[in-house]
């Protein structure tokens, strides 16, 4: 069977209570029950899981190249400034879906700059909580096309 990641970063562990006017009113948990209920339907396991650290979020995407056929990625502000995520983005070979909640690209200009959007396979931001099951929908399509 397929499997998915889905990788969310720093301060993520508080949605539904950080800022949401720009982050949405759903919990992270909701976030991933919803995900874990898509893939059932497009028979895709989905395994979510989220760090507040650069390493557990590295550690994680090189544990998923393992088990999992690709990755759903929300860096949260690693985005912004980690080389060592994109680096593990690279070295993992299997594709990587980047996502945002928020629109990224209209906020201030730091959020503006993605280090690691060159190394993923696509890219997914603006659509609250359904950047994620877009992405989903996205990546098993490809990995569906991909094996056949
Ligand atoms: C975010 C956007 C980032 O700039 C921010 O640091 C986040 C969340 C988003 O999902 O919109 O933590 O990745």
């Amino acid at each position: 069977m397929t499997a998915i990641l889905v990788l969310h970063g720093p301060n993520l562990n508080l949605l539904g209570k950080r800022e949401p006017e720009i982050y949405g009113h759903q919990t992270l948990e909701e976030i991933n029950e919803q995900l874990v209920k898509l893939g059932q339907e497009l028979h895709i396991e989905v395994r979510c899981m989220q760090s507040n650290h650069e390493g557990g979020l590295i550690d994680a995407l090189q544990d998923g190249r393992t088990w999992a056929q690709g990755v759903i990625l929300n860096a949260g502000g690693f985005t912004h400034t980690s080389v060592a995520i994109r680096d593990a983005i690279s070295a993992i070979v299997i594709p990587v879906v980047e996502v945002h909640l928020s629109n990224v690209d209209a906020r201030e200009e730091f959020r503006q700059v993605s280090l690691i959007s060159a190394v993923c396979k696509g890219k997914v931001t603006g659509f609250g909580w359904r950047s994620y099951s877009l992405a989903l929908r996205g990546l098993a399509e490809m990995l569906v096309e991909k094996s056949s």
